[in-house]
């Protein structure tokens, strides 16, 4: 017996303008952090170097300056896309195609004309665009001449970029979400928050002053957009990596549950519930954190609360008080020791299908709002064979597996609205910058060096996921 998805499951793919569209200075976008993002496995940390300038090294190569040049060829590649029978394209606008700086008073008419032809295209084809309005694309020019989120200043103006996105595309874009994975400002503030923590500097006071800025920013995004669009479902986004104890001693147990608390759930509860949580404000005295906050941003917070969660899936963390070095080093991405159940994809991170059962119940128990898995997958090497077929069995399994998991969760009660499962077609790696780290269904001859034709081609996942999209999800 297949799993039963509810009808008008939001089956389909995600993506991020700065990994995809290219065209980098097309269309008088001006130029966001990815841009000036070298590719290469150390990327995110020469991004946090003192004395990193944001400007375009010549002699370096910035593999999202052409992405999958999607620019061009998104006519192409939603023909695709409806040909598996998407449901919904997660996708996000850039910000600086429609504010080249940030800062401007007006909006770039090439910037908003680009993604009219884009939802134009999705339309024709039933296809739902679900529009995440900030996803680790922040105007370089807010970085540098503002300081980022740590602005206050910077509320305004991405207050006035919604402003135009929401008015511009009313009629064509029911699904939003803010910011992408807003809790990853705690492990990277660069991409997030748009500045860099530098060693001597604090960073507890910066990190959370910018968090507020960004939560009066997201409320005042759900207030105009239910104002602007009525019916909109406007959502925030996080990463959720479940936090496990590593065994069963006490001393263990409250320490993942506070890091889960910090890391999973502070911006949840502030962005669901309205308000700072308990547990924050402990922390807050205890690390001499100490916000400003201007009358009626409390008031905004709790009235500008999210519809819906949206969130990404791709690995569990497990928790231990004290480690050692080395088993810090054997850990996920985003910390912890490692899972003696768990083997890790080629990049370490662990794949754990069942967490995504226990985060969706967490996640419902906690907020009892809809959710909706917007980021899940596996990032693989794929072999091009003498015929030029793909097979990628592999990451068959892993979809299945995790959507598994999800049909186990709405047995267990969880209300959840959809599923696009990460880079439906191959696109720039965000941590590495590589394009040999493939989610796909859809492969793009395009290599880490940068050679390659861009032609598209469909892998074996293709034809299973469009099987699995028929059936809505029965035929695994
Ligand atoms: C999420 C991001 O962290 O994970 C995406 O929202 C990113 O932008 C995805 O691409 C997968 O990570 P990576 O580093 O493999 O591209």
């Amino acid at each position: 017996m297949g799993y039963k998805f509810p009808k008008g499951f939001l089956w389909g793919g995600a993506t991020a303008a700065n990994q995809m569209e290219g065209g980098f200075h097309e269309g008088n976008k001006g130029l966001n952090i990815a841009d000036v993002l070298p590719g290469g496995k150390q990327r995110l940390s020469i991004l946090a170097e003192p004395g990193f300038n944001f400007e375009i090294d010549p002699n370096k190569y910035y593999p999202n300056h052409e992405g999958i040049d999607f620019y061009h060829r998104y006519k192409e590649d939603i023909a695709l896309f409806a040909e598996m029978g998407f449901k919904a394209f997660r996708m996000s606008i850039a910000w600086t195609r429609i504010f080249p700086r940030g800062d401007e008073l007006e909006p770039n008419e090439e910037g908003l004309a680009f993604y009219d032809r884009v939802f134009d295209e999705l339309h024709k084809y039933g296809i739902e665009p679900v529009v995440t309005i900030s996803h680790y694309e922040m105007p370089v020019t807010l970085v540098k001449e503002y300081g980022g989120w740590r602005n206050r200043e910077v509320v305004t103006f991405f207050e006035r970029y919604v402003t135009a996105i929401f008015n511009r595309y009313k009629n064509k874009v029911k699904y939003w979400m803010t910011f992408n994975e807003i809790n990853s400002g705690l492990m990277m503030p660069i991409m997030g928050l748009g500045f860099a923590i530098q060693k001597e500097e604090d960073k507890y006071q910066p990190t959370y002053q910018a968090y507020h800025h960004q939560f009066v920013a997201s409320a005042k995004a759900v207030k105009l957009g239910h104002e602007i669009i009525p019916g909109s479902q406007i959502g925030c986004m996080i990463i959720f990596a479940p936090t496990y104890s590593f065994d069963c001693n006490p001393e263990n147990v409250m320490y993942a549950l506070d890091q889960e608390r910090l890391f999973n759930f502070f911006c949840g509860d502030v962005q669901v519930r309205g308000e700072y949580p308990a547990f924050i404000k402990r922390y807050f005295k205890e690390h001499n954190i100490n916000l400003e906050i201007q009358p009626g941003d409390l008031e905004l917070i709790k009235e500008g609360t999210v519809d819906y969660i949206g969130f990404s899936y791709y690995m569990s963390r497990t928790e231990k008080k004290n480690k050692t070095q080395e088993e810090i080093g054997q850990g996920n991405m985003i910390g912890g020791v490692k899972n003696p159940f768990l083997k890790a994809s080629d990049w370490g991170w662990e794949i754990d299908p069942e967490g995504l059962r226990i985060s969706l119940n967490k996640l419902y128990d906690r907020y009892r709002v809809p959710l909706f898995v917007v980021e899940n997958g596996l990032g693989a090497y794929d072999k091009v064979e003498e015929d030029g077929s793909i097979n990628d069995d592999y990451r068959i399994d892993y979809l299945r597996e995790h959507i598994k998991a999800m049909g186990e969760s709405i047995e267990d009660g969880v209300d959840l609205m959809g599923y696009t499962s990460w880079g439906c077609i191959d696109l720039v790696s965000a941590s590495s910058g590589e394009y040999s780290k493939r989610y796909g269904f859809i492969y793009v001859d395009k290599h880490d060096d940068g050679s390659g034709t861009l032609e598209r081609s469909r892998k074996k996942s293709f034809f299973w996921y469009k099987d699995v999209i028929a059936s809505n999800g029965e035929n695994l």
